[in-house]
């Protein structure tokens, strides 16, 4: 069975073939056509951590190909919670479901979920591992937004900042977006939260520019995206948490600094959710209105693009097309 766990299962091909399917899904995620072609399947959606985009997004898209869904969220909805392994929960809901995405705090838990599935399993995000769906409607929404723009990923420059030792969305995306390109890629983090070195070497052995700073006070004029992302305290032990308590503004991705430091056609990109909580600064709601915040388009994307795994997954990517029809309601 085809899994979705890590985008190191993804080549340029595949990626740009999910793309395709995603586009194709438009008319259905915006209502304006509809498709059964997963009539009688049934999603099991588990969700062991927090989750609103990830997990109704999931849930909808599976809906508009016409299967259904069991949404279940926290560890007490489970005899997990009466000491069930994973290894049995995975065997016993593959009895259950066509397929299950899963989100869990621990790193690998997914993996070691889907080993004992008989039906495709999706990462919605494993601690601070993956989370490929969010990285690919993000590659989504980038080329949307260039397209839009005129431009192109071949040389684009690309800043990632914020927490990305511990935010899973960032170490999916810069495997895809090692893809592309070339890329120029600028990493700004907090000391202490910088990108895996793996990671940088991965990226920089395929060719890619990667530049990495602990502040965002430079000229970034030439940005062509730019990526903020939470500082994920939850992963946070006591002692980090101190540490971390007087973080400064510096990495705050807000008006002044797109208004001084960016140009008119730089998007901000941030998977969310942002911090909102007093103290936090990962990206201030003065730049809610701006047409260069491209948030909410990007969440928006996340429909398409999840029924596109579904479909590519479940190997009815090519049915949808045929069995696209106009809305009747
Ligand atoms: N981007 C993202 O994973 O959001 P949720 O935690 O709300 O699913």
């Amino acid at each position: 069975r085809q899994h979705l766990l890590t985008v190191d299962s993804l080549n340029r091909e595949r990626v740009d073939h999910l793309l395709r399917i995603a586009a194709r899904m438009e008319p259905i995620a915006q209502r304006r056509q509809v498709t059964r072609v997963l009539e009688g399947a049934v999603l099991g959606n588990l969700f062991f951590e927090a989750s609103t985009r990830t997990r109704v997004s999931f849930n909808a898209a599976f809906c508009r190909l016409g299967g259904s869904v069991c949404d279940t969220t926290g560890f007490t909805f489970s005899s997990m919670a009466k000491g069930e392994s994973l290894y049995d929960t995975s065997r016993v809901m593959s009895g259950y479901c066509d397929a299950i995405v899963m989100r869990h705090p621990d790193q690998g838990s997914v993996a070691e979920f889907a080993a004992a599935t008989n039906v495709p399993v999706i990462n919605g995000g494993d601690g601070p591992g993956e989370h490929p769906s969010q990285a690919l409607l993000d590659i989504y929404t980038i080329d949307k937004e260039f397209q839009r723009l005129g431009k192109s990923l071949s040389g684009a420059h690309i800043l990632l900042t914020g927490d990305l030792k511990y935010g899973r969305t960032v170490h999916s995306l810069i495997k895809l977006l090692s893809l592309y390109g070339p890329l120029r890629i600028t990493l700004v983090s907090p000391p202490g939260l910088e990108m895996p070195a793996q990671l940088v070497d991965l990226v920089t052995s395929r060719g890619h520019r990667i530049e990495q700073r602990n502040s965002l006070a430079s000229d970034f004029s030439d940005l062509d995206v730019v990526y903020a992302t939470r500082i994920q305290k939850e992963r946070f032990t006591d002692e980090m948490n101190e540490s971390f308590q007087g973080l400064s503004n510096d990495f705050m991705v807000n008006r002044d600094f797109l208004d001084q430091r960016c140009s008119d056609n730089t998007i901000v990109m941030h998977p969310l959710p942002r911090d909102s909580r007093p103290g936090a600064n990962d990206l201030n709601v003065d730049l809610n209105g701006d047409p260069r915040l491209a948030i909410f388009r990007q969440t928006d994307n996340g429909i398409p693009m999840r029924m596109a795994i579904f479909a590519t997954l479940l190997e009815v990517d090519e049915l949808v097309e045929k069995e696209m029809r106009p809305v009747r309601w």
